[in-house]
């Protein structure tokens, strides 16, 4: 599954990112607890995704300028910053969504696999489905809640035991014991985080490799907040978790490496999520985290 084409030569490379220093001291006073439990390290991680000087314009105005990233396979990455730096600008990058949006231009490169996305003979159709995309408002459509799941089943003419599939992706969404006996009800009838983990089981069906997902949780209550935390963990066992966040400590809770984005769409600081919460290189990181601005 890791090397299916996208209808292109994909090649897989390797590449490991920094280690953490643990014997460094926090710098930050009121530092954000960071999840101990979870290992952190990058540094034995392929990467899945890279970008390499990558600049995005709307029109005349840049959006992201020179972004060097390198996100490690298999663990949840976040992306924080204050608002307009850019973080959903480079979600949308990835899967190519700012192929939607006309005056949006890319330059520079962005691997997955290895293979540019960007290449003429990649199928955006194709890249979407194995990194899959979950928004910040719960988008399922005016479906039962199983043609929600399904949909992507016949979208991408995936010759499969669609019961099962199903089954299976709400299972993984955490959503199944809720709503195994309504799967022919309107998904509009769920609850904002049923919703939302809906989205994540519509997501799954399709067997991605990537999950996307641009604050997930921000429109939704703590305790449906809390349940998406949970399921964002356990998704990344599976599979590569990039989340845009503006709850630093969600960012800290979860996610095993932290990119921070600062105003001007420039990628600031990009290491392992403890170091940039206890002991980050920059004094702007700092002072963003610490809430001196942003
Ligand atoms: N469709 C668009 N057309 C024109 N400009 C856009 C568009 N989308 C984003 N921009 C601009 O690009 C810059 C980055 O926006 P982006 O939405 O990526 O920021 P963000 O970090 O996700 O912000 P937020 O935290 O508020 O969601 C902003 O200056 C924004 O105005
Ligand atoms: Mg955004």
């Amino acid at each position: 599954m890791a090397n299916e084409n996208l209808n292109t030569t994909a090649s897989t490379e390797s590449q490991s990112t920094s280690t953490e220093d643990p014997t460094s001291e926090p710098l930050v006073e009121q530092s954000i607890s960071v999840d101990s439990e979870r290992s952190h390290t990058t540094a034995n991680a392929d990467t899945v995704i890279e970008s390499r000087n990558l600049d995005v314009y709307y029109g005349e105005t840049q959006a992201l300028q020179g972004i060097d990233l390198a996100i490690p396979e298999n663990q949840v990455t976040a992306m924080i910053g204050p608002s307009g730096c850019g973080k959903s600008t480079f979600l949308r990058c990835i899967n190519r969504m700012n192929d939607l949006i006309d005056i949006c231009r890319v330059e520079g490169e962005l691997t997955f696999n290895g293979k540019n996305v960007y290449d003429d003979d990649v199928d955006p159709i194709a890249l979407r489905r194995r990194i899959g995309m979950v928004f910040q408002h719960p988008n399922p459509f005016p479906k039962s809640i199983y043609d929600n799941v399904a949909y992507g089943l016949s979208v991408q003419n995936m010759d499969v035991d669609v019961d099962a599939v199903v089954e299976e992706s709400l299972k993984k969404a955490a959503l199944w014991d809720e709503v195994k006996d309504q799967l022919d009800k309107s998904a509009l009838n769920l609850s904002g985080g049923q919703q939302q983990r809906l989205c994540i089981a519509r997501a799954i069906a399709v067997d991605p490799e990537v999950i996307l997902m641009d604050e997930p949780a921000s429109a939704l209550d703590p305790i449906a907040t809390s349940k998406i935390e949970d399921l964002i963990e356990e998704l990344a066992e599976e599979y590569t978790v990039v989340i845009v966040t503006h709850n630093m400590q969600q960012a800290a809770r979860i996610s095993d490496t932290t990119a921070v984005f600062l105003t001007g769409g420039e990628l600031v600081e990009f290491d392992d999520t403890n170091k940039i919460f206890e002991n980050p290189d920059s004094q702007r990181v700092e002072d963003y985290i610490t809430g001196k601005f942003g």
